[in-house]
């Protein structure tokens, strides 16, 4: 690359400012019992080895019929993975492992309400309730393979119960993140053209027994608007035997799950057995603008991805007892809560509630009464508990021998809260990227084997090969320490296999800005854009710098919001950091910063200077925000992130739109008065 050409690609970066961190090295007894200790796993699946090297992760399963090719890569950007196999993702988390463990728990139900007692749910428990819910499925409902289910259920137990119901006989399910609003299912209902909507009469969150079921029908309502009708919903009881909510049911339309279960006590379904390359589920991605994007996820090669990765970057063992506290309604919580860890025959717990909830001492609390040794949970998650309250993981007695981290780019600041508080310098950390559309994960460390780097995901995973491109398609040098955009090279085999419904928009978003030839046949000519800004150091580590919209413009200096939200949280009273972009004549945009404080921490003037200073020492003056808030907290959604969208809307002084599914609608009408 020419000089010229060099001084193109900076002008069009994201600055980078970030310091190297220092590596941290994993822990000897974490070593020593890992599922992979050494690095010849990477020789394994090195790129000469691909597509083959996937047989590996196929072969952690049950077929019933062994695949005759691994990749079809005839068409390409739709990939096929382990074609003339077939299997069943319901047995393979289930029935296989009876054998051994049928009397071992498969999920711990923990309800939010504290007095109320966890369920240990074992494996045979689990297969004996999946049954009789398939039957109801295949006879009350006539469904059967290929077609699609709109689930919109909270985290209770009869969540995946449901899913793998759906699995067993091959039924697609479309599960609807619980917190969204009854117009979200609606449109997910309608793209999905479910006839059936699967969901629940109330659940726990905050305290209070919410009404779920008044969602149902505006969801039916919604979707019949738009020529979509649906001919049950079919309601689970959170206490059964008692239905909970105020929302009367609808004659003809609305059937108690509980109640029609009499009927299909110890019946037992015959898993379907399901071509490889059929679809498992539907999972749409979290964007909340323009039509939902559904992701359609595979049954052999998803299944073989989450299971593969839960075992070698989870470093999951039947033995354990794992804790993600995602929801099950995102990818996370199909990926690491359901499919992967019950597919390793894991305990894996369930977590009704809010992490918060009656006190930040509570997923400690959960942590040392059930014994949990790996844990899970988002950046968003550890800096709420990191805030509200900093020393209570000591007060409990438990060992994490593994933490991940995922869903955002984690602050160097608040990834060494992770490791010396909740991880007692003792476990490992894993920062794992990816995305819905990925199925799995894309880059991490792997646990056992490679140093950790406070706030670098890590190189790509066992198989994944990312590739940095600039703005104009070049690839920027491996190492360069240079921002761009990050790409896969290869595909893999929990990659979807298209947009459901929508095979164009899966071309159009995801391929078409670095395939040169759209006719080729070749894969090498279909890297993967994940929309994200990246950057690689030298020793290969990627440190993901948030989504490319996530860049704000200052006069010609690309700034990632997340860099400056870093900075922040430098300054010693600062729970939390949101920076926005905010329009001026001048400059185009500048950058607001709305920070909450540490309790008893007290705003003050100085206070909003120590940030403007933080930030404009260590990015640089022009990094220096127009304006501090500083609130009393962050408008947040029900699964915990912070909804920049209503910030930037306050501070452009524009309507912040709908706010009815916030955690906490108050908070916006706090900071519309600071405007
Ligand atoms: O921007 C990246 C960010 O979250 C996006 C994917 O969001 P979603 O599809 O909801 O899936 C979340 C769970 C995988 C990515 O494009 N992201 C995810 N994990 C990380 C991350 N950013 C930085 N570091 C991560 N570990």
């Amino acid at each position: 690359m020419s000089e010229k050409n060099n001084e193109k690609v900076s002008e069009a970066q994201i600055a980078v400012h970030w310091k190297e961190e220092g590596y941290f090295e994993p822990p000897k007894e974490f070593i020593a019992q890992a599922n992979i200790k050494d690095d010849k796993v990477l020789k394994r699946f090195s790129m000469e080895n691909f597509p083959d090297c996937y047989k590996e992760y196929a072969d952690m399963l049950d077929w019933y019929k062994p695949y005759t090719k691994i990749l079809d890569s005839s068409n390409p950007p739709f990939f096929k993975w382990f074609i003339g196999g077939k299997l069943n993702a319901s047995y393979n988390c289930i029935d296989r492992h009876l054998p051994k463990y049928k009397n071992k728990t498969a999920l711990h139900f923990v309800p939010e309400p504290e007095n109320e007692p966890i369920q240990h749910i074992t494996y045979q428990e689990l297969y004996v309730r999946v049954n009789e819910m398939a039957a109801l499925l295949r006879d009350f409902c006539g469904l059967k393979a290929g077609d699609t289910v709109t689930l919109h259920m909270p985290m209770i137990p009869e969540l995946p119960i449901t899913m793998l119901a759906c699995a067993r006989l091959g039924i697609i399910h479309s599960q609807v993140f619980s917190g969204f609003s009854g117009k979200a299912c609606a449109d997910r209902i309608v793209d999905g053209k479910s006839k059936v909507l699967i969901t629940a009469d109330s659940y726990y969150r905050g305290g209070g027994l919410l009404d779920h079921k008044e969602k149902a029908d505006i969801a039916c309502d919604g979707a019949l608007k738009e020529g979509q009708k649906v001919d049950k919903v079919l309601i689970w009881q959170r206490y059964p035997g008692k239905y909970s909510a105020k929302t009367p049911l609808v004659k003809g339309r609305d059937f108690i799950v509980n109640d029609l279960l009499k009927d299909y006590k110890r019946a037992r379904v015959e898993p379907e057995q399901l071509p490889a390359d059929a679809t498992l589920f539907i999972m749409y991605s979290s964007g909340t603008t323009g039509k939902p994007k559904g992701a359609q996820h595979s049954i052999g090669g998803y299944m073989s991805y989450v299971t593969g990765t839960s075992k070698y970057i989870q470093d999951i063992h039947p033995e354990d007892v794992y804790w993600c506290m995602a929801d099950i309604g995102w990818i996370t919580g199909h990926s690491y809560i359901v499919y992967g860890p019950l597919a390793l025959a894991a305990s894996s717990v369930i977590y009704e509630g809010l992490p918060t909830h009656p006190d930040p001492g509570r997923p400690w609390r959960i942590a040392e009464e059930l014994d949990v040794n790996i844990f899970h949970t988002s950046p968003t998650a550890i800096r709420a508990l990191r805030r509200v309250g900093p020393d209570e993981p000591a007060k409990y007695d438990y060992f994490f021998k593994h933490m991940t981290t995922v869903g955002e780019p984690i602050e160097p600041e608040v990834w060494r809260w992770y490791y010396n508080v909740v991880g007692k310098k003792k476990a490992v950390i894993v920062d794992t990227w990816w995305q819905t559309e990925t199925g799995g994960f894309l880059c991490s460390t792997l646990p056992a084997v490679h140093k950790m780097k406070p706030g670098s995901a890590g190189p790509g995973v066992p198989g994944i090969y990312p590739i940095i491109y600039d703005d104009e398609g070049n690839i920027l040098p491996a190492g360069s320490g240079k921002a761009g955009n990050i790409c896969i090279q290869n595909p893999w085999p929990g990659l979807m296999m298209t947009i459901w419904g929508d095979d164009e928009r899966y071309v159009q978003v995801y391929y078409q800005r670095y395939n040169k030839d759209p006719k080729s046949k070749d894969w090498h000519d279909w890297p993967y854009f994940c929309n994200d800004g990246a950057v690689q150091a030298a020793d290969g580590y990627y440190r993901i710098l948030g989504r490319i919209d996530d860049v704000i413009n200052v006069a010609g200096h690309r700034l990632g919001t997340k860099e400056l939200e870093s900075a922040a949280l430098m300054v010693s009273e600062v729970g939390e950091a949101a920076v926005v972009p905010v329009a001026d004549p001048i400059k185009g945009k500048v950058p607001h910063i709305f920070v909450s404080l540490k309790p008893g921490v007290k705003a003050s003037a100085e206070l909003e200077k120590k940030v403007t200073d933080t930030l404009a020492s260590e990015i640089g003056p022009i990094a220096k925000p127009a304006k501090v808030w500083i609130v009393s907290d962050m408008p947040k959604t029900r699964s915990g992130k912070i909804m920049r969208r209503v910030l930037a809307a306050i501070a452009n002084k524009q309507d912040t739109g709908d706010i009815t599914t916030l955690a906490n609608p108050q908070v916006v009408e706090e900071i519309k008065n600071m405007a």
